[in-house]
């Protein structure tokens, strides 16, 4: 929900006070219905609004961003604690944005933010199997065994992870550079899975999201997605 003024003045009709203005003079209709008070909310996804008599298109455009997360800053839209969230990397003339899942505050890399939420209902659905690949500092040298246990299947206390592809890059002064791809979004699972084979995660980064990277886009940094990456993800989740 939303002030109705604030809405206007984002949507572009007028400045804020002027908007004020709008719904003071009797102008502006919601749901056919005159609303002159200036506190009232609307729901820009369901309320129909009219400007002297004209209907208002309120349909947002979608929008769809590739973000390469830093450490510390959260993945939700807006924290009680006062936190840093990911939309503090975004400028606010973008608009109401969603993370498509989340990344730890400690994990860094490619998150997806979208205000399409079918998309990111069905970009998060199990069925789906989008794969993410993530890219691992462990402490130890990690063992055939325990990279066999993450291939097949880690009893986690949410259920049994499905099978993770893994590729060890480097073992080098007691730690293990490893990539893993998982098909699945548990909650803090890259982390849980190493921990149960003894190897806890140090640096955590995700480098893909089914067939995008973070090529180009430096830390801190996002770009929008091509349409042809758009229709390429809405057509692998039909
Ligand atoms: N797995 C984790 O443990 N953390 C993340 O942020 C993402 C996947």
């Amino acid at each position: 929900m939303e002030r109705l003024q604030k809405f206007l003045a984002a949507a572009g009709i007028a400045s804020r006070r002027k908007s004020e203005e709008l719904i003071q003079q009797g102008r502006v209709k919601v749901n056919g219905q005159v609303v002159t008070t200036l506190g009232a909310k609307i729901d820009p996804s369901r309320d129909r609004i009219h400007i002297d008599g004209k209907p208002l298109d309120t349909k947002e455009e979608p929008v769809y961003i590739l973000l390469n997360k830093p450490k510390g800053y959260i993945s939700t839209v807006r924290d009680t604690h006062g936190r840093k969230t990911v939309m503090d990397l975004i400028p606010k003339h973008m608009g109401r944005l969603y993370p498509v899942g989340r990344l730890d505050s400690q994990t860094t890399g490619l998150l997806l933010l979208t205000n399409d939420g079918e998309l990111t209902y069905k970009l998060t659905h199990p069925k789906h199997e989008f794969s993410k690949t993530y890219r691992t500092l462990v402490k130890g040298k990690i063992t055939h065994e325990a990279i066999n246990q993450l291939e097949q299947g880690i009893p986690l206390e949410d259920g049994l992870t499905a099978p993770a592809i893994v590729n060890v890059l480097e073992i080098k002064d007691g730690k293990s550079l490893v990539e893993i791809t998982i098909h699945e979004g548990k909650n803090r699972q890259v982390r849980r899975m190493f921990q149960a084979v003894g190897f806890p995660v140090q640096n955590l980064k995700r480098i893909s999201f089914g067939f995008l990277n973070l090529k180009g886009v430096s830390p801190g940094k996002f770009r929008m997605l091509t349409s042809y990456e758009i229709n390429n993800l809405k057509r692998s989740v039909l």
